[in-house]
């Protein structure tokens, strides 16, 4: 963005609202400007000067920081901008709020690194075509190793989330939601389909006597040569240890050692001392570990 001399947010909404400090942490506004301050008589709100809509005219040189998430508010706007002379810019542009594809990163980073607004990816040069990353808030970063393979794989990601995929991964289907905390998964961690991962909640929760937070987010943790079976779902908070199983279609928020099983809802220990290999139960029928081609355990083995 060219550096402006002023700066006016405009549309005070839910959506200023949601990202009014994630904005200030990159620009500082010296007006403030909404159809709801036509008739009031207030001159700041959010301690910033507030101008009504009839003087945005003499603002000639500053950028009007537009706050909606709306497609067509958006462009009512911008056009009524511009129709005016004036320069704007979109609040979710300046954060960086976009969905991309590991397609679309490639064709636009450089030597490895893509960003926008505040948002960030490192990326092998086999990151996959198809891989989707949602940027819906800001200061997030993502890392991913190499040759990951995936059917399809979605990361929805907040404000200040940070994601690290390991080499070697390979993900049928997974989505994984992460904002303020972290999502790291190791190398050679195989993913069944359906699988769910999310380090915060998506709503708050408070005890109802304290009016405290309960439900804060929380890092997840999936080490290295982990195999999520279909349909499990992990919890903020949940940690998987190096080579363990995380059965079909169980769920957990818990902490777990190396080379277990652990199934159902919530999640529990079902066997111990326990190797995996990727080898197809569809075409090898092989009764002794030694006999297997994907020998990945054998790296983990302490
Ligand atoms: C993880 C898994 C391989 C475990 O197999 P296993 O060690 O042979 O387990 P067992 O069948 O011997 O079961 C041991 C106990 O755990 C229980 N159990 C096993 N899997 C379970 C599951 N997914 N959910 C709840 N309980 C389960 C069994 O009922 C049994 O309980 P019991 O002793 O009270 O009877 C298997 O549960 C699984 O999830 N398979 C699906 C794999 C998959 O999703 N593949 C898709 C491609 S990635």
């Amino acid at each position: 963005m060219q550096k402006s001399e002023e700066y006016i947010a405009y549309g005070i909404g839910n959506y200023y609202q949601a990202v009014k400090q994630e904005v200030s942490s990159i620009i500082e506004f010296n007006y403030i400007c909404d159809k709801k301050f036509d008739n009031v008589s207030d001159t700041e709100y959010d301690g910033i000067q507030i101008i009504h809509r009839s003087q945005l005219k003499d603002k000639i040189n500053a950028t009007i920081v537009i706050f909606s998430c709306d497609e067509p508010l958006k462009q009512t706007l911008a056009k009524e901008f511009s129709k005016n002379g004036m320069k704007y810019v979109f609040a979710m542009d300046l954060l960086g709020c976009t969905t991309v594809t590991g397609l679309e990163i490639k064709k636009n980073g450089v030597k490895g690194y893509w960003h926008y607004g505040t948002n960030e990816v490192f990326y092998h040069d086999t990151l996959p075509d198809n891989l989707q990353i949602s940027f819906q808030g800001a200061h997030s970063s993502v890392y991913i190793g190499e040759n990951l393979i995936i059917d399809e794989c979605r990361l929805l990601l907040g404000n200040r989330a940070k994601v690290k995929i390991g080499n070697n991964v390979r993900i049928v289907i997974a989505e994984c939601h992460v904002a303020y905390s972290s999502l790291n998964i190791g190398d050679d961690c195989l993913f069944g389909k359906y699988v769910v991962i999310r380090t915060h909640d998506s709503h708050h929760i408070f005890d109802k006597d304290t009016g405290k937070r309960i439900n804060q987010a929380k890092n997840v943790n999936v080490s290295n040569q982990v195999w999520l079976c279909a349909q499990c779902k992990l919890l903020p908070g949940a940690d998987i240890g190096v080579g363990s199983v995380v059965a079909a279609n169980a769920v957990t928020s818990s902490k777990f050692p190396n080379n277990v099983i652990i199934a159902g809802v919530p999640a529990k220990v079902i066997r111990e001392n326990i190797v995996w290999s990727r080898d197809d139960t569809r075409f090898c029928d092989y009764q002794m570990f030694s006999e297997c081609s994907s020998k990945d355990a054998e790296k983990y083995i302490v």
